[in-house]
């Protein structure tokens, strides 16, 4: 039997709004949140403010169900690495996820395959659970590269994850060409990814890890576009970006990945 996995919607706010914005956004999205009907709000929900606002972020939604992320850390545990945050820091603020990988990330700080491996270790040694983000470039899709890409990624970033904490981390599939530029994957382009995904990870861990493992895609995803996407049969939620700055669009993704699975 198929395991019915919680779909998981998170906004990623990058390096955008003011402390007041974001803590108003914030707020504005709790009270959206607490007038969902039972069904309509089942999704998990989580949002991942800038570092100098979480401590703020993570006050406002205390006592409720959103969780907060952060969007970069260290994976030492503590020491002279200027300018990080580290893991054991991170949890002890409150955060529950930790975005890894991003293709931001990866292409202006220099975030490899093996700092991800490593940062995703420290993450569930202090009981952060990792948002590991893979993707390809428009120029490796055209070049037909899409799965060994992605697919080396998703080794590398599970590398030294145990079963166990396998199946309690969360993927995220972000083609890069998507990231912000208006152009989504077709479901069909994105739930190709996502199954061959899941496959591979069937064949690292086992069925039971590769069914619990939570995929969401990422890249433009908009109201106007969820429902397609949320229907696929391995895509399980939703990292967004631009739309989770927007409470009303937020709102409405969550509420198609909560009722569209
Ligand atoms: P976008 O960003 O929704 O603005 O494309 C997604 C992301 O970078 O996680």
């Amino acid at each position: 039997m198929t395991y019915k996995r919680r779909p998981v919607v998170v906004g990623n706010w990058k390096m955008n709004l003011s402390l007041t914005e974001a803590t108003e956004l914030a707020r504005g999205l709790l009270e959206r949140l607490a007038s969902l009907g039972e069904g309509e709000s089942s999704a998990e929900v989580g949002i991942a403010p800038s570092t100098p606002f979480l401590s703020a972020v993570i006050n406002c939604v205390e006592g409720s169900d959103l969780g907060v992320s952060a969007q970069h850390m260290s994976h030492h545990r503590s020491g002279a690495f200027t300018g990080e945050s580290a893991p054991s820091q991170l949890a002890d603020i409150g955060c529950r996820y930790i975005i890894l990988g991003h293709s931001e990330r990866r292409q202006y700080y220099g975030e490899t395959n093996e700092s991800v491996s490593l940062a995703a270790r420290a993450a569930h040694d202090v009981g952060l659970t990792p948002i590991l983000c893979v993707g390809e470039t428009l120029s490796q899709r055209d070049d037909g590269e899409t799965l060994a890409v992605v697919l080396k990624q998703v080794e590398e970033a599970f590398k030294l994850l145990s079963a166990e904490e396998a199946a309690h981390t969360i993927c995220a599939y972000e083609p890069v060409w998507a990231i912000g530029t208006g152009r989504t994957a077709t479901p069909e382009q994105a739930q190709d990814v996502h199954y061959a995904i899941r496959q591979h990870l069937k064949e690292l861990y086992s069925e039971q890890v590769a069914d619990r493992v939570r995929l969401q895609y990422g890249g433009s995803v908009k109201p106007g576009n969820a429902t397609g996407l949320m229907s696929q049969a391995d895509i399980d939620g939703a990292l967004v970006g631009g739309a989770s700055l927007d409470v009303d669009s937020f709102q409405t993704i969550i509420h198609i990945a909560s009722t569209d699975q």
